[in-house]
């Protein structure tokens, strides 16, 4: 059956679009005032929904994004809120919605499209694939040390979440501008994301707090975390999870974390979706204790094939063959030769075939090719062509990270 597939238009069908997975967390958005809320972020035509006659049993959201990607920011579509309902599952219905947001995302000039999957199993069928990891951590109390003593000038003052943006929002920019797999932040995101707090989202935790830190006078990192005190038989059994923590600097990193890691009261010191090559691990004295969790993080589906390999840097002269299957687009289907920042379809002999959601790791810096044959995933049809193509994909840029799920 070919299900109607169209952008919603109103509140109401945007309220019942994003509804669909809502169900899953319980009913939300519950009312006007909170579907409004996060329809700031997400246009009305940027959400798609999936109508059996005239009910609305499925939706799929694309935020309009600029992710950096290796050399810089590209427009990417964010996709988002994606859910159909239980009465209507496994009958093609998510199939066609992201056959009609691919379109669009293509139609609104974002040649790339990134997500946070549920569950790792969905979306490779659409082209997307693992372009990055994530990791958390728990650091227990006693072992929480930094190997070296604090810097000279820093200070840092906790800042209410209202009065927040205009020092923290600066660092993130800095920051999201370098480093692959962040985007930017729009006010109305600082607004009603990061920096908003309602109690009913607090999961038996505090407050969210904003700590700054300045080093010589001046915002170099910010820290949101919130406070879960317990006491055991006398003595501080709680934790603290750190939400986001993001340091412009290898010492604005140490001197941020060395306030976290130093507060009173913790057991443990727990952070999330935090970049897997963390300074951390260089600066701890007991880098073991921070037990870190790794997990897929973004997914990235290119979805005009060159125009996002021309959005991306290459460092090196080199050229690579890419034999490109795309079942899904096929129109990106064929062999791509990249060289010189540009590239072109050819007819000269393939150097690596492979899906088009394997290109996804490469592109974003978070695995090489040489790693995505050895996993049988790519194939090389030349001795060394594996590691030629990573010179050319070859960044300098840290692993990327997404300190968000969207
Ligand atoms: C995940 C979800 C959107 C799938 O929607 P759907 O309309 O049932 O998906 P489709 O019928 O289009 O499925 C297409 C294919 O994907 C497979 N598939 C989809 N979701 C799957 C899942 N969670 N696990 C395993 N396979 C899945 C289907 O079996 C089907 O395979 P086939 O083509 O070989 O038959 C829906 O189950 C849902 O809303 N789940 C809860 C919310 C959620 O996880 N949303 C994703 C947020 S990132």
């Amino acid at each position: 059956m070919a299900w109607d597939v169209r952008p919603v238009v109103d509140l109401d069908e945007f309220k019942r679009a994003v509804g669909a997975i809502g169900h899953y967390f319980g009913g939300w958005p519950s009312d006007d005032e909170s579907a409004q809320r996060f329809s700031a972020n997400l246009p009305f035509e940027r959400m798609h929904a999936a109508f059996d006659g005239d009910r609305i049993v499925g939706g799929a959201g694309a935020f309009p994004f600029e992710l950096t990607v290796p050399g810089g920011p590209v427009r990417c579509g964010g996709v988002t809120v994606v859910g159909v309902l239980p009465t209507h599952r496994r009958r093609g219905i998510l199939t066609a919605m992201m056959q009609a947001q691919l379109e669009d995302i293509r139609e609104h000039g974002e040649p790339i499209a990134a997500l946070w999957a549920s569950e790792e199993v969905i979306y490779r069928r659409y082209g997307y694939g693992l372009a990055s990891l994530s990791g958390e951590i728990a650091l227990a109390g006693g072992y929480r040390g930094l190997r070296f003593g604090p810097a000279e000038n820093t200070s840092a003052r906790l800042v209410p979440l209202a009065e927040a943006k205009d020092t923290i929002a600066p660092i993130y920019d800095r920051v999201r501008r370098r480093t692959p797999g962040m985007f930017a932040r729009t006010d109305t995101w600082w607004e009603t994301r990061p920096l908003s707090d309602p109690p009913d989202r607090r999961q038996g935790g505090g407050e969210k707090n904003c700590v700054v830190l300045e080093l010589d006078g001046e915002p170099a990192a910010y820290a949101l975390y919130r406070m879960f005190p317990k006491f055991e038989q006398g003595s501080a059994a709680g934790h603290a999870d750190v939400i986001e923590a993001v340091a412009d600097g290898p010492t604005a990193t140490a001197e941020l974390w060395r306030v976290l890691l130093e507060m009173d009261w913790l057991a443990t010191l727990k952070a999330y979706l935090l970049p897997i090559d963390h300074a951390l691990l260089h600066q701890l004295s007991y880098p073991r204790r921070m037990k870190m969790r790794v997990g897929d993080a973004l997914w990235l589906r290119l979805v005009d094939v060159g125009a996002a390999l021309a959005a991306r840097e290459y460092r090196t002269d080199g050229e690579t063959v890419l034999e490109l299957e795309d079942a899904f687009l096929p129109e990106n289907t064929g062999r791509w030769k990249v060289a010189r920042g540009v590239a072109e379809r050819t007819d000269a002999a393939a150097d690596l075939a492979l899906p088009v959601g394997e290109l996804a790791g490469p592109y974003l810096g978070g695995f090489t090719f040489t790693e995505l044959v050895q996993a049988g995933v790519v194939r090389e049809l030349r001795e060394g062509a594996a590691a030629q193509a990573d010179a050319l994909f070859a960044s300098g840029a840290p692993k990327p990270w997404c300190p968000e799920i969207f």
